[in-house]
């Protein structure tokens, strides 16, 4: 009889709290519900095989357009084990990106979660992601750094197109790997290259590939050898911190590079592990998105001539003012006086998609535009297929950087999230633009180049799959 008692009991606190749960989610509005679509038919795996295996082909929007077709620009399936509500609508996309973490958390596959770690940047969350961001973002945008990176990617970019032969081809995805990582390098930690770097950059590639591996992590698997390669640089980077600390006294409050400006910060709750592991997240776009967008521009180039020679006489022009006024050229003159690259860069975001999309987490039922996404379901803020909506851009697929010229309207009405947006909006956006404008200038201004066959690989990051082989010609000025 006890027993029947509490299996009746259980039963009936079970049902109220579905019913609790149930009205709960009815009770966002009137009108609000679970966008259509589908988990599939695999329980865990749900559509991820298809996902993955569309942006693995020649035609990565598949898996969304098809979708979009049957339900609408926003909705339901199943990826990366979780219940997700993709949307490929710019309103939306755009309120999830303003939402703070009372709403949304982010939230990534568990082997990317895994190596990121608890402290890093891209998943912390409230005032601590404020002021690490708000760090971040003031030291990239100080005068000082301005002028110092700008230096220093002249440089390197010199030094590695001055090594470039005639005679051979030259792969730009591993040229611009190497400048960029040389650049952040720098402007991270202040390491110059030479065996350290070289170590550290070995480390990172084992690392990289980690970021979308199987989450399994036993010797053998991917995950773990990202993870021990993570280690590693945790361990090189920790070396450098303990150095700063002992030289505190003598170069106090001087900002020279992220790690100080980190260390300087008046709070000083920021530990020496959260430092070093976010100086590791913070290289992903010197080893991957940077490199990319120089390598997709010229790619996009190479199959546009009347955009290379209006790119070549904007940055043949400006050099030889420049050669005139016997100035080197500063921080703004690749970002303001060269409007066309500026133009030539937008457009290879918006059509290279480096960063596909963000993914959130809910915290409670939220409603956008009569959607609801209920507490616990992930989101994933689509912006690939925004970007290349013919509702949106005219012939999205082909690269017109003129589209840009004297328009800037998508810039700001979230038809256009290279960068992402809100308390999120990615600090090292500036950087990212002046590293691609500099690359393109001496590029354009020192070579002609023919580029061999090549496509795009866009999962899991975006690349080329031939890593861009071009044969160079120098120019001859006389
Ligand atoms: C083409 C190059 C780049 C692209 C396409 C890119 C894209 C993005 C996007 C879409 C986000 C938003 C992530 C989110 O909302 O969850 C982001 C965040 C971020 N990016 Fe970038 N990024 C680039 C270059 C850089 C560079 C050069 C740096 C500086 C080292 C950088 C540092 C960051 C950081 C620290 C965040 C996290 C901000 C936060 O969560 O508070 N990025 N980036």
């Amino acid at each position: 009889m006890d027993v029947l008692l509490i299996f009746v009991v259980t039963a009936a606190i079970f049902c109220l709290c579905k019913i609790r749960n149930l009205w709960k989610l009815n009770s966002t509005t009137k009108s609000s519900q679970i966008p259509l679509g589908s988990f599939g038919i695999w329980p865990f795996v749900g559509e991820t095989i298809h996902f993955i295996s569309s942006a693995y082909s020649d035609t990565p929007e598949s898996f969304v357009d098809k979708r979009r077709r049957t339900y609408g620009k926003v909705f339901k399936s199943h990826l990366f084990g979780s219940r997700t509500i993709v949307s490929s609508d710019a309103e939306v996309n755009k309120i999830i990106l303003q939402s703070d973490a009372r709403t949304f958390i982010p939230s990534y596959p568990k082997s990317l979660m895994e190596l990121m770690g608890k402290s890093s940047i891209l998943v912390i969350n409230g005032s601590l992601q404020r002021r690490i961001h708000g760090l971040i973002g003031s030291f990239f945008k100080s005068a000082t750094l301005k002028s110092q990176i700008t230096a220093e990617m002249e440089r390197y970019v010199m030094e590695s197109m001055g090594r470039w032969r005639e005679d051979c081809p030259i792969y730009i995805q591993d040229e611009a790997k190497n400048i960029a990582f040389q650049v952040l390098a720098k402007a991270l930690i202040s390491l110059d290259p030479g065996i350290q770097m070289e170590m550290l950059k070995k480390y990172f590639q084992e690392f990289i590939a980690g970021l979308m591996s199987v989450p399994l992590n036993f010797p053998g698997t991917q995950l773990h050898r990202s993870l021990q390669a993570k280690r590693r640089m945790v361990k090189i980077i920790d070396g450098i911190i303990q150095e700063k600390r002992d030289c505190k006294g003598i170069n106090e409050g001087i900002t020279k590079d992220v790690v100080d400006a980190l260390l300087n910060d008046k709070h000083e709750e920021l530990t020496d592990e959260l430092i070093a592991e976010n100086m590791i997240d913070l290289m992903i776009p010197g080893e991957d998105s940077v490199p990319v967008l120089m390598t997709l521009a010229i790619k996009y180039l190479s199959d546009c001539p009347a955009a290379i020679s209006q790119l070549t006489e904007e940055n043949i022009k400006l050099k030889k003012v420049k050669e005139k006024l016997k100035e080197p050229f500063s921080w703004n003159d690749y970002v303001s006086s060269l409007p066309f690259t500026q133009t030539v860069i937008t457009e290879t975001l918006r059509m290279g998609n480096i960063i596909t999309g963000v993914m959130r987490k809910a915290m409670k039922d939220v409603e956008i535009k009569g959607h609801l996404i209920p507490k616990g379901w992930c989101v994933f803020a689509y912006f690939r297929s925004v970007h290349l909506d013919d509702q949106l851009y005219d012939f999205p697929y082909h690269f017109n950087p003129w589209r840009w010229q004297d328009n800037n309207k998508e810039m700001s009405n979230g038809n256009f999230t290279p960068f992402g947006g809100g308390q999120r909006l990615c600090p090292g956006l500036d950087l990212a633009r002046l590293e691609a404008s500099i690359f393109l200038h001496h590029f354009v201004t020192q070579f002609r180049w023919e580029a061999e066959d090549d496509s795009i690989v866009n999962f899991p990051t975006v690349r080329m799959k031939r890593r861009m082989p071009v044969w160079i010609k120098r120019r001859r000025y006389s």
